[in-house]
């Protein structure tokens, strides 16, 4: 059996720098199956909307209203998708509860999402 070390936990080998946090939420990200839809590191978005590049920008729902993508705004995506929807033509974003991924979990993903830059 090969033993793969996938990753590097100081993050020297990550294509951002990350903090410890940052790091984190990295690996959540890739664990949940976050990565396979919005890509990250230098994988390409897939299914969902492409993280690189997204924090503090404009994006724009389909009840006409527009949401600064901040940590309060990645909270809500992932507690409750449906209360706000990108427009587009996506599928449905799925919802993650307590159980399946911790406050401190989430608070991770949104340092690695800010950090992304
Ligand atoms: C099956 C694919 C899929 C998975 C897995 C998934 N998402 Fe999404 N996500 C989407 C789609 C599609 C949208 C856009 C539609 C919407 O707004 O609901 C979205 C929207 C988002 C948004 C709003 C993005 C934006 O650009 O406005 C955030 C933030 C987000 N997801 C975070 C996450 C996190 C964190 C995880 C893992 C815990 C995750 N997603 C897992 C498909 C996915």
């Amino acid at each position: 059996m090969t033993a793969v070390v996938a990753f590097v936990a100081c993050g020297s080998d990550s294509a951002a720098e990350l903090s410890a946090p940052g790091e984190r939420g990295r690996q959540l990200s890739t664990d949940l199956g976050c990565a396979g839809c919005h890509g990250g590191d230098d994988r390409e978005a897939t299914i969902g909307p492409d993280w690189t590049g997204s924090w503090g920008t404009e994006v724009e729902l389909d009840d006409g209203s527009t949401a600064t993508f901040d940590a309060l705004y990645v909270e809500r995506s992932v507690r409750s998708p449906d209360a706000q929807r990108r427009t587009g033509d996506w599928i449905r974003m799925p919802e993650y509860r307590a159980d399946q991924l911790t406050d401190d979990e989430l608070a991770d993903i949104v340092v690695y999402l800010e950090e992304l830059g």
